[in-house]
């Protein structure tokens, strides 16, 4: 589906989607922005009490006779003193929804009833853009139904009604792109592990990233096992599938500008290894690389916005399973920066490749470093699948981190980390142990685990992504019911942007 814009005398639509919000349908005479008639229709469901313009409300007039449209939906704002750019992307996703459910061959929605909404009408025109496409994305590709039966029960395009401005145009390509790049993101994580290996998703990114001025450089096994990749190396040992390194360059700056570094944990399936996981609920595992996912969606994204920053991406990939050769609890591995790890548990590990990619992306010396990772259980007992929770010492990134997520819409939760969670950490016959002792604190032991393979001069942030990958639509009604969430995509390229 595609978002478009039209002035609303060229509109040859069958549904006129108005948004509303509460003070406004409360309101007996026009507020002067809604034409006579809809504000007509507006107080008539005011007053049969079937529609009040509360969040995620929505009201279907068929044959509503005006406007030169067959039907008006109205969709709820809730309270307009309390509204924000997020409010307006689940508007439009409720719309969306909305539209598909009533069979609406065509769509348009009113600029003027939410540009005015907020204060930056160009940031409504985002939150909007995003909204719809998001809302749109499904994963179809392994259904059987033909392709053209799928388009016919959907919408081809939704139209934004109005005279956009420059900066509302401008707002609207970088929302399409944005949800273009999160919806890449969400695919990669909903692709079972059979369509989706180690492999497949270094095929998947040189792919997408053809004719974006992004360079991709796949290491093959020979090539991780030459550059002494230990961790890595440790947890594709149980697998037939080799491993994958795939770095990710783009240059939006002058060669002397340092760059910033993303890391993505890409295990394309976690069985657990010989520490194997129970079998129920396993099948979720398939979403383990939806770091990895989320960091290749934002270079992606850095790239198609040119962005005037130089940004490194790295994702270490790999299955975890129990094969003939798989590491065994007990045994030791060498990390990349030499460092010894005890391996108690191979379930836990992401951090073990996560280690070597944190020190090879400690080495380029950027001026931040952040990584993405399905890391722990222990993370959704604490958020649930809210909140994504983040740890880092650096106040400065805290901030910059905060405000990111504050303009992206996303939700997170600033977790600790400290000198005590390292202790936990330390090895018995290794310089470290990949679990802690204890249960207790397992996400912030997980991260006191990385910060070990970070240079200290680097400001760091770990982004523990369990809890908010998938399976997030009770909360956000523009994800989809089940699946990937492509969470962090926007936030890591609002964090791109507004860097140093
Ligand atoms: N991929 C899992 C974490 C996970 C669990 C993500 C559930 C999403 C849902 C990770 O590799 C893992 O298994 N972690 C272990 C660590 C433990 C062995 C210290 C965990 O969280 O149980
Ligand atoms: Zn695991
Ligand atoms: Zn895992």
């Amino acid at each position: 589906m595609k978002v478009i814009s039209k002035k609303l005398s060229q509109s040859n639509i069958q549904t006129l989607v108005v948004f509303a919000s509460k003070d406004e349908t409360a309101k007996k005479a026009s507020a002067g922005k809604l034409t006579a008639p809809i504000q007509k229709l507006l107080d008539q469901a005011n007053k049969e009490q079937t529609f009040s313009g509360d969040k995620k409300e929505t009201l279907m007039f068929r044959n509503a006779g005006t406007e030169d449209v067959e039907n008006i939906l109205f969709v709820g704002l809730g309270a307009s003193k309390k509204l924000t750019a997020e409010n307006l992307r689940v508007a439009a996703a409720v719309a969306y929804h909305a539209c598909k459910s009533n069979k609406t061959s065509s769509a348009g929605i009113l600029v003027d009833s939410f540009a005015r909404a907020i204060k930056d009408s160009a940031t409504a025109v985002l939150a909007v853009t995003e909204g719809l496409l998001l809302a749109a994305y499904e994963y179809a590709d392994l259904k059987t139904q033909s392709k053209d039966d799928k388009t016919k029960s959907g919408l081809d395009a939704i139209v934004l009604l109005g005279d956009l401005n420059a900066s509302q145009q401008k707002a609207l390509k970088r929302g399409e792109i944005l949800a273009e790049c999160q919806n890449f993101s969400r695919r990669l994580g909903d692709s079972p592990g059979n369509y989706m290996n180690p492999t497949i998703l270094a095929n998947e990114t040189v792919k997408a990233a053809k004719g974006t001025g992004l360079k991709v450089t796949v290491w093959d096994k020979a090539r991780i096992k030459k550059e002494r990749f230990g961790g890595l190396l440790a947890v594709a040992a149980g697998s037939d599938q080799e491993p994958r390194f795939i770095i990710m360059e783009y240059k939006g700056a002058a060669a002397s500008k340092k760059p910033i570094c993303f890391v993505g944990k890409g295990v394309t399936f976690d069985s657990g290894g010989i520490s194997i996981k129970p079998g129920p609920g396993m099948e979720e595992m398939k979403y383990d690389m939806c770091g990895a996912a989320a960091v290749i969606g934002t270079m992606l994204a850095i790239a198609r916005l040119k962005l005037k920053v130089n940004v490194i991406g790295l994702v270490p990939s790999t299955e975890n399973l129990p094969g003939p050769s798989a590491t065994k609890p007990g045994d030791v591995f060498f990390a990349r920066n030499g460092k010894s790890v005890e391996v108690f548990n191979t379930d836990a590990e992401g951090r073990l490749i996560l280690s070597d990619a944190l020190s090879y992306g400690s080495e380029k010396k950027p001026a931040m470093m952040v990584d993405a990772a399905t890391l722990t259980g222990a993370i959704m007992i604490a958020l649930g699948n809210t909140h994504t929770g983040v740890f880092t010492r650096d106040e400065k990134l805290t901030k910059r981190i905060q405000t990111a997520a504050d303009a992206s819409g996303e939700l997170v939760w600033f977790m600790p980390l400290t000198d005590d969670h390292v202790a936990d950490m330390k090895g018995t016959h290794a310089d470290l142990c990949n679990i802690s002792g204890s249960r207790l604190a397992g996400s912030a032991t997980a991260a006191a685990f990385l910060e070990q393979f970070v240079d200290k001069d680097i400001p760091w942030a770990h982004f523990d992504i369990a809890g908010t990958a998938w399976n997030v639509h009770n909360r956000i009604p523009y994800a989809p019911r089940k699946g990937a969430s492509g969470v962090m995509v926007r936030t890591f390229v609002e964090l791109a942007e507004n860097h140093g």
